[in-house]
């Protein structure tokens, strides 16, 4: 074949797109009811909103964008993660005077260079919210809420919540300090990538995935010992909040996050079994973003999930979402002139909100209600030479296999109050 999908994405078949389009309705009605406001913004944006929001040595600022130059010499890079550009929208919006808080919402495709496998893919779907303006650990626990609803819509069961605080500057700083003492006779030993984060940014050596440096990683300090009163007392409210919600969740210290605009509490959802890509949502605090992107100094909290890894999961847990369902009426004809009739006819049963489905080169009776068995259709209407002069369909129910003959004048009243 002369051409393929780049690898790293892929196409969304149609029995596929059905699901999809579940759950972005799913999610579409939660946010509603929560009041989230749809937002869309574009997919390529300026390079440096990317570097200043999720951070110089990231893995996705260092390796994954897709960064290319336009016409006119500016490095615009394909989104890799929907939560800089809502963020450059508030601000270049001024939505944040509009609305004291603003609950926003977001889908659509997002793009990393990574090693594509299962569940990671170069082009993968986001959907995720930003509650912009509050401090309150109420307002945390509103977003992880909100993911547990939506999964718990979708029937998803086999999931943990896992909970850490990644503190602000001042704690960090302290913390920062500890986590070089405690590497710095490691380190030679450990990965490049380990070895690159020592001297810039030794958290995001908690991050490696390498088996023997997470030997090391989890006998390091952990920031809970090193939180000021301020975030110790957020985190706490945080779980808190969550216990008289039930809803559980486990603590895990050595929780990073790949991208360094968080603060405070920050969780990750996953689902157990779905392998190595295992985490389906994720988010948390980031009360820095919106001022160091040139904002008001604006606290906020937001998450994503991954739709094709909540899609993996749906289907690992053999939960069935509606498809798209059945049609209405399979219209079968005989001639031309029985086709051209059919033109009108199916416009009108369309106008009436049914679904109808025909063939445009009609071939045997047999091959049609083949189709319309395909299509699974209710009614099967059939329109040869002998009834086309009678003006009147056969009408075939396909569950039955019976048949009445309508006149052409009374079909439409006939499949509306038949279909409903
Ligand atoms: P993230 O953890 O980088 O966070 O991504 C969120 C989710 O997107 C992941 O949990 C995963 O389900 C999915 N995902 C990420 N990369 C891939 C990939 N290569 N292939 C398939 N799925 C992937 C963020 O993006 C933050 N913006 C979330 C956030 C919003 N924090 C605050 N507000």
């Amino acid at each position: 074949m002369k051409y393929k999908s780049i690898r790293g994405t892929r196409d969304i078949l149609p029995e596929e797109a059905s699901k999809w389009q579940y759950v972005e309705k799913v999610a579409r009605e939660i946010f509603q009811k929560y009041g989230y406001e749809e937002v869309r913004t574009p997919i390529f944006e300026v390079t440096e909103l990317f570097q200043r929001s999720i951070g110089e040595d990231t893995d996705i600022v260092t390796k994954e964008m897709y960064t290319f130059l336009d016409k006119k010499g500016r490095s615009l890079t394909l989104r890799p993660e929907g939560t800089a550009g809502i963020i450059r929208a508030v601000i270049e919006n001024n939505l944040y005077r509009q609305r004291r808080t603003a609950r926003l919402y977001y889908l659509g495709p997002m793009y990393r260079y990574e090693r594509p496998q299962k569940g990671r893919q170069r082009e993968f779907y986001q959907i995720g919210a930003e509650l912009i303006g509050p401090d309150s650990p109420a307002s945390d626990v509103e977003i992880i809420t909100m993911v547990r609803d939506l999964f718990d819509v979708l029937g998803l069961k086999n999931l943990i919540l896992y909970l850490n605080s990644v503190g602000c500057s001042r704690c960090r700083a302290k913390y920062r300090e500890s986590l070089k003492d405690f590497f710095k006779n490691k380190i030679k030993t450990m990965c490049t990538d380990c070895q690159r984060r020592y001297p810039l940014n030794p958290m995001r050596i908690l991050d490696c995935k390498e088996k023997e440096d997470r030997a090391y990683i989890e006998k390091s300090p952990k920031i809970s010992d090193y939180l000021c009163p301020d975030c110790r007392e957020q985190f706490e409210k945080v779980k808190e909040y969550l216990n008289f919600l039930k809803i559980d969740y486990s603590l895990d210290p050595y929780m990073v996050r790949g991208l360094d605009y968080y603060t405070k509490a920050a969780f990750e959802v996953k689902y157990e079994g779905l392998g190595a890509q295992d985490t389906l949502a994720a988010g948390g605090r980031y009360d820095r973003l919106v001022r160091d992107l040139g904002g008001p100094d604006l606290p906020a909290v937001g998450f994503a999930l991954g739709v094709e890894r909540v899609l993996e999961a749906v289907d690992r847990e053999k939960i069935l979402l509606p498809s798209s369902g059945q049609t209405d009426v399979y219209v079968a004809t005989l001639g031309e002139e029985a086709l051209k009739e059919s033109i009108r006819l199916i416009r009108e049963l369309r106008q009436e909100n049914l679904k109808v489905l025909n063939d445009f080169n009609p071939t045997s009776l047999k091959a049609q209600l083949r189709q319309a068995d395909k299509w699974k259709a209710k009614f099967a209407l059939i329109i040869g030479q002998e009834e086309l002069s009678g003006k009147k369909a056969i009408v075939r129910n396909m569950n039955t296999g019976g048949q009445e003959i309508v006149p052409f004048s009374e079909l439409k009243k006939y499949l509306v109050r038949n279909c409903s």
